[in-house]
This record gives structure tokens, C-alpha cells and sequence, in this order.
């Protein structure tokens, strides 16, 4: 017994490093946000109409739009604070840059799928209380450490098992799958990403009666698979990326009514029955993948709205600033005339030097104003002439 226990807790200790490597959002990632660009993107002020101080704020300004995980560099937000400082679109506006080691631990905490509370970080355990069970045998979780499992208790002392087969050597098939049933009630979260379940090897999984977070992610299931899911009443994670689920395979997870997040992307899944399951089912939060044609034309919708309603803004503008501009040049132009109209007696000394024979010339180079001549003589072309150049302008 003891040798397995020493084993057991090495296993455990070695595992917890890994199991660290994972970005905590409320630990790590909010205090950098509440610090650096709470005051502009918080509760009380929305800069760029988004919010950075809460896990709320940050889904309602849109996590594909600003975090963008398929692709975080083309994200609002990671984008923004690698610019350099001089940048116009750099953040945080008019501070200094963030620390490199607070923009990898951002970009990291996106790559691994910006994950956060739902609401505040303690409602998620004060709504579900953890599960009262026996210890599993020390046999059962030799033997899934022994096939290349890690095996990890969810705080120090619990009884409960975070499972995870993705640092394995060998990947994982329907014989590791099967050891869970020794462990069953025990298995809290587990991991099944790239390995090489079956359809019919994940009959055991239908065991894990207390099972809340499941990745099955970038495995050769289908529809079949998801019968076996049916029952997990305190499933709360499910990711099924990249798999062959459909539509029909979605009806297995309508009973779930604990389940939060269930990832899609790149599943043969149709946009209609995904929002049908989302709007179903309380709480849930479908998603779909920024690369979702359906999502990226409503996205891209979106967007069109804010350009648009940013351009007839510009356009009013504009035009508000043409009218002006025409106001004023009337004016210019009738001030020109009063000032002509008062001033009649230059004009005479002009015509009393007729010993100079050429007084067309003459006039301009005398009085500089050559405008002003033809104002005199063609009031009505002049007005046009002089407005076209102040037009063109604006536009240099
Ligand atoms: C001093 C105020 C200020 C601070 C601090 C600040 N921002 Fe901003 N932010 C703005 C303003 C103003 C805008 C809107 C103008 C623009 O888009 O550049 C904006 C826009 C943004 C946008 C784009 C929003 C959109 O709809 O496209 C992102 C993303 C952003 N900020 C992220 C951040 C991050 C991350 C931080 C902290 C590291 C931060 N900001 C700190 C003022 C601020």
C-alpha cells in the first residue's frame, strides 16, 4: 500500500505543474484588465463601447470580435496592445505598454480558449455543490496512471479526479476508456482530446454520473457516441470540436440542462440546430467557431451596421461643414461688395491718371486686389470662380 500511495502522490505533485500551466482568468488575466483598462472599459465608462472589467463585459463586447481564439492575433484586443506605443490604436490609450510577461500570459489565456466564470468566480461551486463520494481504490487509478492517464485529485484531499489522457505516449483507446468505470463516480473532469475512442468504447462514459467536464474534442465519434451522454446530468462542459456530430447527434444533449458550454466548430452541425439546442437549454452558450459562415456573416453584419451608421454620421458631418462653408463665402462676397460700394473714391484718382496710357493693367498692379476688378465688372461670374478653389481645398 504505501509504495502505491508514494507513487500516487508523485504522480499527483508532477501533474499539478501541468495542470498549473493553464490560465487562470480571475487569478491571472482580470487583475491585469482591472488595472490597465478598467478606467476606460468598466463599469461605469465603455471606451470603444467595451468593458474589460468583468466576465460579462468581455462576452457582451463580443469574445470572437475582441479575443478572437481561433486566431488571437487577429483578435481587438491582442492586436491592440503589441502595436507600438505611438500607434493611434494602441492600448491602453495614453499609458505605457503592458509588462511582455502580462501580453504572453493574455495571449496564452486566449490560445487556450479564454475561458471564464460565469458570473463571479465562486458561483459556479456555490451553485453546484461538489459531490459526496468515497475515495476511488488506489487499484483503479494505478491502473489508469499505468496506461498512461494523469490522474489528479481536484484539490488536495478530494476524492474527486481530474482525468486526463493528453500527455499519454500512446493515445488513448477504447481499453483506457473502459478503466473509468472503476473510478465512475470519482471522475469529475476528463480529458479524451485526440485519442482514439470509438463510438461503441464510449458506452463506459455513460458511468460518469458526476462527470462535469468532458473533451472529446479532435476524436473519430459521432452521433452514436453522444447517446452514451444522455444521462450525465451534471455535465457542464462538452467540446466536441472537429468531430462528425450532427444535428440528429444534438437531440442526445437536450436533457442537459447543467450544460454551460458546448464547443462545435468544424462539425457538420447545422447554424439553426445549434441555436435551437442554445435557446433550449438555460444557460448554455453554443459555439460555433468565429469561421462559422453563419457567425461570420452575422458578425460581419454587424460590423456593417457600426461602419454605416459611422459613415452617415461623417456624412452629415460633411455636409453641415459644406453648408457653412457656402454661408460664409456668400457673406465673403457681399462683405466684398459693401466695402466696393464704399470705397468709390480710389476708382477716381485711378481714371484722373490718364497720363498713363495703360490703365487696364495698371489697375491690378496699383491696388493688388485683382479680384476685386472683375468683382466690379462681372459680379455674377464671380462668385463662382472664387467658391470652386476654396471647394477644392478640403479636399488636398
Ligand atoms: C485612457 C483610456 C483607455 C484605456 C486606459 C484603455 N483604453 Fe482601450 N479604448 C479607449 C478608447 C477611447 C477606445 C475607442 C477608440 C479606439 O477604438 O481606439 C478604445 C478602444 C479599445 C478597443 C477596441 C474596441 C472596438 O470596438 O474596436 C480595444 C480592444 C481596447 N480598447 C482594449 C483595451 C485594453 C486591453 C486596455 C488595457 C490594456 C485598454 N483598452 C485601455 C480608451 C482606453
Amino acid at each position: 500500500m504505501r509504495p502505491v500511495l508514494v507513487l500516487l502522490l508523485l504522480a499527483i505533485t508532477t501533474n499539478l505543474a501541468i495542470a498549473e500551466d493553464k490560465v487562470n482568468f480571475s487569478e491571472q488575466i482580470q487583475p491585469i484588465f482591472l488595472e490597465h483598462c478598467a478606467k476606460c472599459h468598466g463599469e461605469r465608462n465603455a471606451k470603444g463601447d467595451i468593458r474589460l472589467h468583468s466576465p460579462a463585459g468581455i462576452r457582451e463586447a463580443g469574445i470572437d470580435y475582441i479575443l478572437n481564439p481561433a486566431k488571437p492575433e487577429e483578435g481587438e484586443l491582442l492586436a491592440r496592445i503589441i502595436l507600438p506605443v505611438d500607434d493611434d490604436l494602441f492600448m491602453p490609450k495614453g499609458g505605457d505598454p503592458l509588462a511582455q510577461e502580462q501580453i504572453d500570459l493574455i495571449r496564452k489565456w486566449i490560445e487556450q480558449g479564454a475561458e471564464m466564470p460565469e458570473n463571479s468566480p465562486a458561483a459556479e461551486s456555490e451553485e453546484d455543490p461538489l459531490p459526496d463520494v468515497p475515495p476511488a481504490p488506489p487499484e483503479a487509478i494505478e491502473k489508469l496512471v499505468a496506461s498512461g492517464a494523469q490522474v489528479l485529485a481536484l484539490y488536495q484531499d478530494s476524492p474527486l479526479l481530474r482525468v486526463t489522457f493528453a500527455y499519454s505516449d500512446k493515445k488513448a483507446g477504447d481499453e483506457e476508456v473502459a478503466l473509468l468505470t472503476e473510478v465512475a463516480k470519482q471522475v469529475i473532469w476528463l480529458n479524451l482530446a485526440q485519442s482514439e475512442i470509438t463510438n461503441t468504447g464510449s458506452a463506459p462514459l455513460a458511468t460518469l454520473e458526476n462527470l462535469t467536464h468532458l473533451h472529446l474534442e479532435l476524436t473519430a465519434i459521432n452521433d452514436e457516441a453522444l447517446a452514451h451522454l444522455a444521462g450525465l446530468q451534471n455535465l457542464a462542459y462538452l467540446n466536441l470540436y472537429g468531430t462528425q456530430i450532427t444535428d440528429a447527434g444534438l437531440e442526445h444533449l437536450k436533457g442537459l440542462k447543467k450544460l454551460k458550454k458546448l464547443y462545435l466548430w468544424q462539425t457538420p452541425v447545422s447554424y439553426e440546430a445549434a441555436m435551437a439546442l442554445q435557446d433550449g437549454t438555460e444557460g448554455l452558450e453554443v459555439n460555433l467557431g468565429w469561421n462559422h459562415p453563419e457567425v461570420a456573416k452575422r458578425r460581419l453584419n454587424k460590423e456593417l451596421e457600426r461602419v454605416t451608421a459611422r459613415k452617415e454620421d461623417a456624412t452629415k458631418r460633411e455636409e453641415q461643414a459644406k453648408a457653412e462653408k457656402d454661408s460664409a463665402a456668400t457673406r465673403e462676397t457681399e462683405i466684398q461688395k459693401e466695402l466696393e460700394a464704399l470705397n468709390p473714391k480710389p476708382e477716381e484718382p485711378a481714371e484722373e491718371k490718364p497720363a498713363e496710357e495703360k490703365p487696364a493693367e495698371e489697375k491690378p498692379a496699383e491696388e493688388k486686389p485683382a479680384e476685386e476688378k472683375p468683382a466690379e465688372e462681372k459680379p455674377a461670374e464671380e462668385k463662382p470662380a472664387e467658391e470652386k478653389p476654396a471647394e477644392e481645398k478640403p479636399a488636398e
